[in-house]
């Protein structure tokens, strides 16, 4: 192949660039209506009361992590396989991030280590635990809730890669990843190589009303146009006390909060790609079945596609399809040299020395630690050809059985 088949890709059609010029020649480039209608368009997808559009998926962390009121001395539990920015929210509070190891089934958290952990501590000790729908692996929430409420804590879903995902609760109800259902607060990244990219982008979600509010301020400076919660008296503004009225430029900044703002722009083509989420979905699916066929008799080959053949219980969101491998280093860069840029998901956030520096080291997280030694992530992303997969099944195949 001459072309480089990356990991992951966005597709931009014609449909997408009218729905940008639109905005583009209308009044608004920012602050404008294309946020709320990309945020109740999402709402629909995820199954969620309320979105929040922000700058980015680290911004929407961040705001969630204020929203919930992390503080200097707060413990929250991450796991050590995503992308950093999941534990980095809790130290921009100046929490304290505690990893807890992973299950190698399913790459997330493991339910039964936080079990552990918690039990292993004095109650009171953990303010919040971040779950990760790591590669598209849609946690099961609703343990995760049970826990969290058992020990007074708060959930951050982070399931950035998982948007079209569901598991099965106990009660045998369907759950879209980040519907909100469970965790507090849920977020989601548009960066390009997410199911819907937008440049930059990011959405937190929630069925919490209060958060909510609280959270359209921290996005916009901490700044509220909301005259029913003003603080300072009317007159003290230069208002009309006879009428009982704020003047109209008045707003006030009741906390700090950034400016995360998304731009019109962007969200008109996160809507745009939204419509395509199912189609993109669908295709992920097809994708991973095709490399599970292909793979799962090779020896030295471990598969992670984890779908129930009947779809019915469970979906990965597939945003990565992730093999583990021996001689991982070897297989990376015969590829490469292949023109297939494979890419490797994620080095173990403990490990980061900013997180050495705090104290983790090799071997606290034993699991996370092996999958890294062997994990390599192939391309996945709905424009992949069927000729391109094939190229790629063929020559991981022949590296393997070299
Ligand atoms: C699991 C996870 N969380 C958070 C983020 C941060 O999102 P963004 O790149 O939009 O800031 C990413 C993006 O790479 C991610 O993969």
């Amino acid at each position: 192949m001459n072309q480089i088949i990356p990991y992951g890709k966005q597709e931009i059609t014609e449909d997408d660039l009218t729905a940008i010029i639109k905005i583009l020649k209308s009044d608004f480039l920012t602050q404008g209506p294309a946020i709320a209608a990309f945020e109740k368009a999402f709402n629909e997808y995820i199954g969620c009361k309320y979105s929040i559009a922000v700058a980015n998926g680290t911004a929407a962390l961040h705001l969630c992590a204020m929203a919930l009121n992390v503080k200097p001395g707060d413990k929250v539990i991450v796991p050590p396989i995503s992308f950093a920015a999941s534990a980095n929210c809790v130290k921009y509070c100046g929490g304290d991030v505690v990893f807890s190891d992973i299950d190698l089934n399913t790459l997330t958290l493991d339910f039964d280590k936080v079990k552990l952990l918690l039990k292993s501590a004095a109650p009171g000790t953990f303010q919040g635990i971040i779950p990760v729908d790591f590669g598209g692996h849609p946690v099961q929430m609703d343990l995760f809730r049970a826990l969290a409420d058992e020990y007074g804590m708060w959930i951050i879903e982070d399931a950035c890669h998982a948007p079209g995902g569901y598991f099965t609760d106990v009660k045998g109800e369907k759950q879209m990843a980040g519907n909100g259902k469970y965790a507090d607060l849920a977020i989601f990244s548009f960066h390009p190589v997410k199911h819907i990219a937008a440049g930059e982008g990011g959405m937190i979600t929630t069925n919490d009303e209060a958060l909510y509010h609280r959270l359209l301020t921290l996005r916009t400076h901490g700044i509220t146009r909301d005259q029913s919660v003003f603080k300072n008296s009317i007159v003290e503004v230069g208002g009309d006390p006879t009428k009982g009225q704020y003047p109209g430029w008045y707003m006030e900044m009741q906390e700090l909060g950034y400016n995360y703002r998304l731009t019109d722009f962007q969200a008109a083509l996160g809507q745009s790609q939204l419509k395509r989420a199912n189609a993109g979905m669908e295709k992920r699916l097809t994708i991973a079945a095709k490399y599970e066929a292909a793979f799962s008799n090779i020896k030295g080959i471990q598969t992670t596609y984890l779908n129930n053949p009947s779809g019915e219980k469970f979906r990965n969101g597939h945003h990565l399809y992730i093999i583990q491998v021996e001689d991982r280093l070897g297989l990376y860069n015969n590829l490469r040299s292949k023109n297939i840029f494979a890419q490797i998901h994620y080095y173990p956030i403990h490990l980061m020395p900013y997180y050495r520096a705090l104290g983790s080291k090799p071997g606290d997280m034993p699991v996370a630690e092996k999958y890294y030694a062997h994990c390599i992530s192939l391309p996945m992303y709905p424009s992949l050809k069927a000729e391109e997969q094939e190229y790629v099944i063929d020559n991981v195949i022949s590296y393997i059985e070299k």
